[in-house]
């Protein structure tokens, strides 16, 4: 197959190009480059590589392709909350957009990557595709509205799918300090102090970021009628944990580490555990290889091998935040 994935930089589409191109598949790649200079490990290049705002898309750069996979997106609560305006045109407008424009140019699959974090704090705590969405950031509301208007476009040649991704986590080329796991181990292994900014208690689904690439690759691959215009969760009903247990996992890796709770975020709102069981009844074959144990361990190798220290914790490098601030103008002025 041929396949175009935006956001090929990132976190998730370093894991992406490399699965898709390993499997034996064309891969152009768009992305704006936001982060160059913030890599954690080689990435493998797609064969085709467009360092392009996804805002700029024609129906040119599309043609030829058999599906979409879309990731480009400022892509976390605060940076959503750091320019509400930007997030929704890039997180919002481009993705409908670029939705469009897959389909005017006769691509069959647009395969959207959405978040678990549209349930944000739920009615109840085990939640399905069908449950009420309560978006507590732009973020969030970026991502319902995409689902909302991608999905008219459906039809008989075209076939939107969203993917509902639980919270990433773990080794990435592109890798990122700013997610739950990751931070609570960096902060470990730098100050030895695990610092947990609410009382522990919220759930969270989580994923490692590898997974998240391996359900795009399974989603471009699966039969038309069996994902066609479908919200599919994607993790594992096992992989709910709350955020005290994942400090509690960090600690028996550095056992010379203690816990501390900050509280410093009063009670987080973001509180949700998600059943995966959609995704397992679409495709049964799809298997998670991480879970949180094993993706921790392989993170934590990879950390005490690159010597990972407090200048890393602290610096930009690996926050999306802090990169970001320093950039905005290449994306305002793009
Ligand atoms: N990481 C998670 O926990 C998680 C969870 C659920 C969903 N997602 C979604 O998955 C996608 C990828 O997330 P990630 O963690 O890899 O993020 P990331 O920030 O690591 O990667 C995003 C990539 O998109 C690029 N980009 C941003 N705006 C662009 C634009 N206007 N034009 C072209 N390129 C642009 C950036 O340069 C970057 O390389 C996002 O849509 C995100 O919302 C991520």
């Amino acid at each position: 197959m041929n396949l175009f994935v935006t956001g090929h930089r990132g976190y998730i589409g370093a894991h992406l190009v490399e699965l898709l191109k390993s499997a034996g598949h064309q891969v152009t790649g768009c992305d704006l480059n936001l982060f160059e200079g913030c890599e954690w490990g080689p990435i493998v290049t797609p064969d085709i590589e467009l360092t392009k705002d996804v805002r700029d898309l024609t129906e040119y750069d599309l043609e030829g392709h058999d599906a979409v996979c879309h990731l480009a997106a400022i892509s976390n609560d605060p940076m959503g909350d750091l320019d509400p305006e930007l997030t929704l045109s890039v997180n919002r407008d481009a993705s409908i957009a670029v939705a469009k424009l897959a389909k005017r140019a006769g691509v069959g699959r647009y395969l959207f990557s959405g978040s678990c974090s549209v349930y944000g704090k739920g009615e109840k705590l085990d939640l399905e595709e069908t449950d009420g969405l309560n978006p507590l950031t732009a973020y969030a509301q970026s991502k319902i509205e995409t689902e909302r208007d991608v999905s008219p476009l459906a039809d008989d040649g075209f076939s939107p799918v969203y993917l509902r991704n639980a919270t990433a986590y773990g080794h990435s080329p592109m890798l990122r300090i700013d997610l739950v796991v990751n931070n609570l181990l960096g902060s470990a292994l730098s100050y030895n102090e695990i610092r947990i900014k609410s009382d522990g208690s919220p759930w969270r689904p989580l994923i490692h970021c590898r997974d998240i690439a391996r359900a795009f690759v399974a989603m471009a691959e699966a039969p038309r009628e069996v994902v066609h215009n479908q919200a599919i969760n994607i993790g594992g009903n096992s992989e709910n944990y709350q955020v005290r247990d994942v400090g509690d996992m960090v600690q028996r890796l550095l056992p010379d580490a203690t816990v501390a709770y900050t509280g410093e975020v009063g009670e987080d709102p973001r509180n949700y555990r998600v059943k995966f069981d959609k995704l397992n009844r679409l495709l049964p074959d799809f298997q998670l290889e991480y879970n949180l144990e094993r993706g921790m361990e392989e993170l934590h190798r990879q950390m005490v091998d690159k010597g990972f220290n407090r200048a890393d914790f602290e610096g930009d490098r690996y926050v999306r935040l802090r990169t970001l601030s320093g950039r905005l103008q290449k994306l305002a002025a793009a």
